[in-house]
């Protein structure tokens, strides 16, 4: 029989949600916004996927999946952020418990961002960020931070279709 599986998100400004689409449409399964899931709807499901856009090193609405048990977990952050170049550690650390983080399989895809469309408070606390990678001097920034001040202001989009494939690899294999 094959497995019944479930794929909820959340997203402020549409690049999880694409990803989520991606995904749901790939594997056959139901799609939810993570507002829309109750816990009991998790355990009815024999594989849960979650995505969470990425906001100053959390995972938009991971609760949903960290307070509520699940069968098989997988979770894919959305970020600016390359995730060739990039150390998640700090953020699941943050985000998991460390028997949460032995049963989950994480994946890291990249989205984009217009600060056209950022709300006011994302606006300034994008203006801190930029504020406290200046303060570093060159030499201690990473490349995260470079990436940051390049993309600072303008309207960039790195959502690509293919790197979900990895993930749609994992799960045909469970
Ligand atoms: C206030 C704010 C904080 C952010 N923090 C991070 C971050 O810590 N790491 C990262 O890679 N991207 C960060 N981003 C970029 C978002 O993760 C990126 O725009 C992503 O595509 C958003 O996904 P969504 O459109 O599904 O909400 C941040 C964006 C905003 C506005």
């Amino acid at each position: 029989m094959s497995k019944k599986i479930l794929v909820a998100y959340t997203s402020k400004y549409g690049s999880t949600r694409k990803y989520a689409e991606w995904i749901a449409s790939s594997l056959k399964a139901d799609l939810f916004t993570a507002k829309a899931v109750k816990a009991k709807t998790l355990s009815r499901y024999d594989v849960v996927i979650y995505g969470g856009g990425l906001y100053a090193g959390g995972i938009a609405g991971v609760k949903l999946i960290t307070k509520n048990p699940c069968k098989n977990l997988i979770v894919f952050t959305v970020g600016l952020a390359n995730p060739n170049t990039t150390d998640y550690s700090a953020i699941i650390n943050k985000n998991f418990t460390p028997g949460l983080l032995a049963k989950t399989k994480l994946f890291h895809l990249r989205g984009g961002i217009d600060y056209n469309k950022l709300s006011p408070v994302h606006k300034v606390m994008m203006a801190m960020m930029k504020g406290m990678i200046q303060k570093k001097p060159e030499s201690e920034r990473e490349a995260e931070d470079r990436e940051f001040l390049d993309t600072y202001n303008s309207k960039v989009n790195f959502e690509d279709k293919q790197t979900i494939d990895s993930l749609i690899a994992y799960v045909k294999g469970l």
